[in-house]
């Protein structure tokens, strides 16, 4: 199918499907690259309160000018918030200068202390119950909820008790990281995916990948576009790039429609160079349901 410029939430919201990523943006840079972004057409942020950036995405989006109604702005429910998601989302709220959020997303299945453990105490699916609470309560400071980094086998335990289909999840999505499994599932659900890290992440192998460096010459774009695109050809689906380089955050809005081929070849590339720019592991609980992180 040719590349998409907007999906559906299960919701009936529109979410651009280009959003500018902004983890590993650093204060100090990302004020900037969310004003250009948003001065040059990008209608989507991404952050979350994990990213110790979301006042300085705030700073941005005021000195964008854009009106909040035409922007869509994530954030996400940190692993050491999970105990007090209430809280969590004024801090968010206020930091971000908003009042209200377009979709909040629980990080990950992985509830965590603030010295940086694995919070065995506390059940993710607890969290999940309070972000349906906040939901249900508060449609004026939440249009959407959903969830981040959530293997079939995490979604599949989270849906047997759900009264809120989660809107999104947002997981890692590029040619060496395809999770085939979660997206048929998700599509099945109605569930959109969000690609992060769909370049790779920093000094990605992929950017110089030969099927990717030769789709590229074909469009006459950069490989970068070729990810990018990749990602925006699939139903469903919206696309973070992460940049804090200005010609690189107006390159990488440019969207190509590629063949059933190309999709395919670049498909085949996780075949033999398979790899995660963020393993969950760092999280204390294991591969949390992921096939290849057994
Ligand atoms: P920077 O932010 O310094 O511009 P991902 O979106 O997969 O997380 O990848 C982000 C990484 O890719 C960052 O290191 C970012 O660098 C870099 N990057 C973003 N856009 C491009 C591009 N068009 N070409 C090359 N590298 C890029």
């Amino acid at each position: 199918m040719p590349a998409t410029s907007s999906v559906t939430l299960n919701t009936g919201a529109v979410m651009p499907t280009v959003g500018l990523g902004t983890w590993k943006s650093q204060p100090g840079q990302v004020e900037h690259a969310v004003e250009f972004a948003l001065k040059n057409g990008y209608k989507h942020i991404d952050t979350a309160a994990g990213y110790q950036n979301e006042t300085e995405v705030g700073q941005g989006i005021k000195a964008s000018g854009l009106p909040r109604e035409q922007l869509f702005l994530t954030t996400k429910l940190d692993n050491p918030d999970q105990r007090n998601p209430a809280a969590a989302l004024e801090a968010s709220l206020k930091k971000l200068d908003t009042p209200y959020l377009d979709l909040w997303l629980m990080h990950w299945p992985a509830p965590m202390t603030r010295d940086g453990k694995a919070d065995k105490g506390h059940d993710w699916l607890d969290t999940w119950k309070t972000m349906e609470d906040l939901y249900l309560a508060h449609p004026d400071k939440l249009k959407a909820i959903g969830v981040s980094n959530f293997s079939v086998e995490y979604l599949e335990r989270l849906l047997a008790v759900a009264r809120v289909v989660p809107a999104v999840n947002q997981i890692e999505l590029h040619p060496s990281c395809p999770q085939d499994d979660v997206v048929e599932f998700c599509q099945k659900k109605g569930i959109v995916l969000t690609a992060y890290s769909p370049l790779g992440s920093d000094n990605s192998p992929l950017l110089k990948n030969e099927t990717v460096t030769k789709i590229a010459q074909k469009y006459g774009v950069q490989p970068a576009n070729v990810l990018i695109s990749l990602q925006a050809n699939k139903p469903m689906r919206t696309v973070l790039p992460k940049s804090v380089t200005n010609e690189r955050i107006l390159n990488n809005a440019k969207i190509v429609d590629l063949t059933t081929e190309e999709i395919n070849e670049l498909h085949a590339i996780d075949k033999t160079h398979h790899f995660r720019a963020c393993h969950p592991s760092w999280t204390g609980f294991g591969g949390i349901g992921f096939p290849d992180c057994k």
